[in-house]
């Protein structure tokens, strides 16, 4: 990566010295920064007078031009006293990322015996003095002891220059190191850690490092403050770590080893009423807090993810090349990783994409469950799973029908799983989040659910005896049907999903961008499948897909075989709760005058709570003494 190196500290501490002798090590162009004086600063120099901020401007932005033009084509050295904060923001302006500053640090009796004692100069004492007052030490620079020899400093310049990473990532477990092996395959320079615990978790980075060749440039640590040293400034860390209150022990253990505009990125599904906490906490210790989602799981992590960042756009440019980098890319190439919004955005979309992926994975074992009601083997629920590929193509439903298809033994294994869904709790976020913003997510709802009803099995076993009459079942459908009533069932959940965000992005002014979220979700994802892609374009029109005219076309298509499918799966007693919810949820949404009018009138007469009447425009509330 190509750097312009600034060498600063003031006069006297030996800067040309040191960047003649660092540019020539380097092979790279070297420039003192007094060369580049406009010809009025020179004469007020030469009559003895001290130049002021206004004088140094024009100069300072010379040297910021000079930098920008030399980086187009080369690293550079420039020299530059820089004392001040202010003078180095126009120094660097605009090339902060592509800048480093080595800042030549002495005493003051050290730099005024040196220079006193060279034969052909005297500095006054006063003027050195007035060169330390005014001295701002800067946060991120490579800090040089000028006591060492120059060919010692020369040869730690470069070694801080060389070994400091670019981009950190906390935490080990199976998603932080293929993101680790992604960064590295990438060619970042990366510094890993893992936490140290006794007979537990020891030396987990260093083994790590040892297990795969292209982590040979990766350091490896298991000391905080080590970890973040090794981090070029602005530093860019993020945790991998298990969501909760983890994320918040970890924030606490790196806050005093930090400096001032480092980030940290939270790539854990944590929850987004958190992260903008931790964004605003963080931000009055001048913290950048960028939360993220990452899907696509291990493989996903390795190979390229779907990553959905929030928080402040400018941290985010910081943090882009990384992420955008190692992402999946989309059809076009373009990375499915994208500036999603501010606070919590990011992580709000994850844990809706999480949703949805609770509902498609929900159909998909109710279809599978259906068409092994027909008859059908799981070898055979594979290949008609296989069939559908064409028309209903996802990655979900790819993994559905490699895991039909494989068998240990005589026996299928899918057949040996223990019927109990587990959860990390995203899918329950979702529920809680839509009941919050009152958008009726029921898919997501009864996805959720299913789950926890299975989680009852002795319950299943004791109650099946009781109340399950019918032993054999005679389903009167095709696998088309089946087929449609599944595609049918997948709108509806998309519908909802995206439904959900539209209205966290008005509730809290994010102004989300639904075409952009549904194309970082065609590929890396869990829910990347050809409908998302088709939303890419429908999102570019609408925010609500059912006015799509294409889509209306297909509900209505779909939807006779999505009621023959539920109504005969009813009589038959096989569990469909997310198909048969689908329909539920289209009759709601498309009666034009829903039974709520009776709820208005329960409510009015039990508890006075008024209602409004279609019969008087005027919006008044009315009450009615109804008995
Ligand atoms: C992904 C997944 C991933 C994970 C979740 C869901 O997008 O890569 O959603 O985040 O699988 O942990 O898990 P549960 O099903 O356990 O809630």
């Amino acid at each position: 990566m190509k750097k312009v190196i600034y060498v600063m500290g003031v006069s006297g501490c030996g800067k040309s010295t040191i960047g003649t002798l660092l540019a020539q090590d380097l092979g790279i162009p070297f420039f003192d920064g007094d060369d580049f004086h406009p010809e009025s600063n020179i004469t007020k120099m030469s009559s003895g007078q001290a130049l002021n901020d206004d004088d140094r401007q024009g100069w300072l932005e010379t040297l910021n031009d000079l930098a920008k033009k030399q980086l187009e084509n080369n690293s550079c050295v420039i020299v530059c006293s820089a004392l001040k904060q202010k003078y180095r923001d126009i120094l660097s302006d605009t090339i902060e990322d592509d800048t480093e500053w080595v800042h030549l640090v002495g005493s003051f009796n050290q730099i005024l015996e040196r220079v006193n004692s060279r034969a052909d100069h005297f500095m006054p004492s006063e003027l050195l003095k007035s060169q330390f007052d005014t001295l701002e030490n800067p946060e991120c620079a490579i800090k040089i002891d000028i006591s060492l020899s120059p060919q010692e400093i020369i040869k730690k310049i470069k070694q801080e220059l060389m070994n400091t990473s670019e981009f950190g990532l906390f935490g080990l477990g199976v998603m932080g190191k293929s993101l680790c092996r992604n960064l590295a395959n990438n060619g970042f320079k990366i510094s890993m850690f893992n936490r140290h615990v006794d007979g537990v978790e020891e030396d987990v980075a260093i083994n790590f490092k040892a297990q795969y060749p292209e982590l040979s440039r990766a350091e490896a640590f298991d000391d905080i403050s080590a970890f973040v040293n090794s981090l070029q400034q602005p530093r860019r860390i993020m945790l991998m770590v298990n969501a909760g209150k983890t994320i918040d022990y970890v924030i606490e253990d790196l806050l005093p080893h930090l400096s001032e505009n480092d980030i940290i990125i939270d790539g854990g599904n944590s929850n987004y009423k958190k992260t903008k906490e931790r964004y605003d906490y963080l931000k009055t210790k001048g913290i950048h807090f960028i939360g993220t989602g990452v899907s696509g799981g291990e493989e996903g992590a390795l190979k390229g993810p779907s990553i959905m960042p929030s928080g402040d756009i400018d941290a985010y440019n910081k943090v882009a090349p990384f992420l955008e980098t190692i992402s999946a890319k989309d059809k076009n190439g373009l990375p499915c990783c994208t500036y999603v919004g501010p606070e919590g955005s990011g992580q709000f979309i994850k844990m809706v994409h999480n949703g949805v992926e609770y509902v498609e994975m929900q159909l998909l074992a109710e279809v599978s469950t259906i068409l092994e009601t027909l008859g059908q083997n799981p070898d055979e629920v594979s290949q008609t799973l296989q069939s559908w590929k064409d028309i209903a193509d996802s990655y979900l439903l790819e993994i559905t029908t490699a895991i039909f298809k494989k068998k240990e033994g005589d026996d299928w294994l899918v057949n040996k799983v223990l019927d109990k869904a587990g959860n990390k709790g995203t899918g329950n976020w979702t529920a809680i989040s839509s009941a919050e913003l009152g958008v009726p997510s029921t898919l997501i709802a009864s996805a959720l659910f299913s789950r926890y009803i299975s989680f009852y099995k002795e319950e299943r076993i004791q109650l099946n005896e009781k109340f399950q009459t019918k032993t054999t079942s005679e389903l009167n459908i095709t696998t088309n049907d089946v087929l449609e009533a599944y595609q049918f069932a997948r709108i509806i959940n998309h519908y909802q999903g995206f439904k959900l965000i539209a209205e966290a992005s008005n509730k809290f002014e994010w102004d989300l961008n639904l075409s952009e979220i549904a194309r970082i979700w065609t590929n890396g994802c869990i829910i990347r499948s050809t409908l998302m892609e088709e939303l890419v374009e429908v999102f570019k029109h609408t925010t609500n897909i059912l006015t799509n005219p294409k889509l209306i076309d297909l509900v209505n298509t779909y939807k006779p075989a999505a009621k023959k499918v539920v109504s005969q799966s009813i009589l038959n007693d096989v569990a469909t709760p997310a198909l048969s919810e689908a329909i539920q949820f289209l009759n709601g949404i498309t009666t034009a005058y829903a039974s709520a009018n009776v709820i208005q009138a329960q409510r009015d007469y039990f508890g006075a709570h008024t209602y409004l009447r279609l019969d008087d425009a005027s919006g008044k509330s009315h009450h009615t003494d109804w008995n």
